[in-house]
């Protein structure tokens, strides 16, 4: 009887330890990964390398003559990437899979203005799964709802397969170590199709970051800033309203954060350390989802504003914001202890103006206090020729012996940017290269929307950003862009 009495004892003063250590945590209890709390910022768990893991930094593959490729989810943004595909020597397109079966079938028709061959259809739920254990498929190009890109992903890498993931490439941290664990595991490639980092200015930017023309680079900005008004009802069952409609925070980050890691050098020499998030009230996303769901709340707040510091001791700002009547921007901007650039809405660049001469002084040779032309952008003609003289290596790549830049031009897809994303992927994997983008970057970048969603609904607390690279985030000096000897 005592010894019972005990026992209840017990159990209540663990129950009420477990109570009272939950109080602080309580509204923390959607993390998809366990957590903790220390010195207030709150630290997602971030699991061990199981044994039969390998990191992916610098990963090859064996070079691949031909790449043949199976394309999942071929709504508004699929399709391109098929047609884009045609226009890349040494590719086999030999899988087209969407739920619904017409979808895929009218891809066919790229395929035939190319003379190539027609590709296997698959349809349905779970078509994927059949295309992913396919025999003639070393890629799968993964342009579904969000919700399927980690379902589909893993299940192609346990098959063996190499997968490129549309953006976000998952939704949340749990799920980012899935993708990490997979490509880790299985030894395959897994990369986030962040086309930002391929447009022209983007490129031509982080090229003459890295030739030290902004000196140290101490800030970045990005942001996605697109109202999708006209866009809503055309995604395949709703699933993008749906997900901002059940979700706060930076849902859709990449475009964003993705430049502004590479000019940092993230996971090649510093990583990023933490952050803390701000949502505006949702106004005109409340109003939208009443209209098209007849729900009575929207999670997603109309604006979402970030703050991310690095452990070398750089800052990121960003944006979201898909709901107000914005002009689109990217923001994307780098502060440099020697110089700046800026994309969104005027771009341009500053440089110091002993590396470009543009102070005025007066007769005594006294600064002219009035000339402001050192505080603003380095005149026209002056970026012009920056611009021509900084073009970095990938848009001077040779296709048919037209540059990658020029070449991309022709074709299209944002300007080109998403046919040097592709061109690139290719190149690599038939050249046995690391790719560009490694299954690090696509998890420290996706990792934002729930990271941001947390610190949210915790009253901004700062979050801990996990170190995907599970301690060699400096393993390796800076990012590099491989080319075959
Ligand atoms: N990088 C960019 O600039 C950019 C631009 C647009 C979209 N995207 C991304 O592309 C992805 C798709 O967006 P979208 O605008 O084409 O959406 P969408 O709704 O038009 O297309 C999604 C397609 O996936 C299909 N699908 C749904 N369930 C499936 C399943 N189980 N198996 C196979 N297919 C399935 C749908 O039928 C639909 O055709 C998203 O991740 C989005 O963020 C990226």
């Amino acid at each position: 009887m005592k010894r019972g009495k005990i026992i209840i004892g017990l159990f209540v003063v663990l129950l009420m330890t477990i109570l009272g250590g939950c109080t602080e945590n309580s509204q923390l209890y959607k993390a998809s990964v366990d957590y903790s709390i220390a010195d207030g910022i709150i630290i997602l768990d971030e699991p061990a390398r199981s044994p039969e893991q390998q990191s992916m930094i610098e990963f090859r593959c064996a070079p691949m003559e031909r790449v043949r490729v199976g394309f999942v989810g071929l709504g508004m943004r699929g399709p391109g990437a098929v047609e884009r595909f045609t226009y890349i020597d040494g590719v086999e397109i030999n899988g087209l899979c969407d739920k619904y079966e017409e979808r895929a079938e009218r891809c066919q028709v790229y395929l035939e203005r190319a003379g190539m061959p027609k590709a296997k259809v698959y349809s349905g739920d779970e078509g994927y799964k059949a295309l992913c254990e396919s025999e003639d498929i070393d890629l799968v190009y993964i342009a579904t709802p969000w919700q399927l890109h980690v379902e589909v992903a893993v299940y192609a890498m346990n098959h063996g397969k190499h997968v490129a993931i549309e953006v976000p490439s998952a939704n949340t941290v749990e799920e980012c170590w899935q993708l990490v664990d997979a490509a880790e595991r299985n030894k395959v490639h897994c990369t986030i199709l962040e086309n930002c980092c391929y447009d022209h200015f983007e490129l031509t930017t982080l090229n003459m970051a890295q030739q030290g023309l902004f000196g140290e680079i101490i800030h970045a900005e990005g942001a996605y800033i697109h109202n999708l008004e006209p866009y809503w009802q055309h995604y395949a069952d709703n699933w993008r309203l749906e997900y901002n409609q059940a979700h706060n925070g930076d849902i859709y980050a990449t475009h964003g954060i993705g430049p502004n890691c590479q000019a940092l050098n993230i996971h090649r020499g510093d990583k990023l350390d933490y952050l803390v998030a701000m949502s505006t009230k949702s106004i005109n996303g409340a109003k939208l989802t009443k209209e098209l769901m007849g729900m009575d709340e929207c999670k997603q707040g109309d604006q979402i504003n970030t703050l991310i510091r690095t452990h070398n001791g750089c800052t990121i700002d960003m944006q979201h914001n898909v709901m107000t009547p914005r002009p689109y921007s990217r923001m994307y901007q780098l502060v440099g202890t020697e110089g700046f650039a800026n994309k969104y809405p005027v771009s341009g660049y500053t440089f110091k103006f002993d590396q470009i001469k543009s102070v005025a002084s007066d007769e005594n040779g006294m600064p002219d206090i009035e000339a402001l032309d050192h505080h603003t952008f380095a005149p026209v003609e002056v970026v012009k020729q920056m611009t021509e003289l900084y073009k970095h290596p990938v848009q001077l790549q040779l296709v048919d012996g037209v540059p990658l830049q020029e070449y991309s031009l022709s074709i299209g897809g944002h300007g080109g940017m998403d046919y040097i994303m592709d061109y690139r992927l290719v190149y690599c994997l038939r050249n046995g290269l690391p790719l560009d983008m490694d299954v690090y970057d696509a998890a420290e970048w996706s990792s934002m929307g729930e990271l941001t969603r947390i610190s949210i609904e915790n009253g901004s607390k700062p979050v801990k950003v996990p170190d995907f690279t599970r301690g060699d985030w400096d393993k390796v000096d800076g990012l590099t862009f491989y080319f075959a000897e």
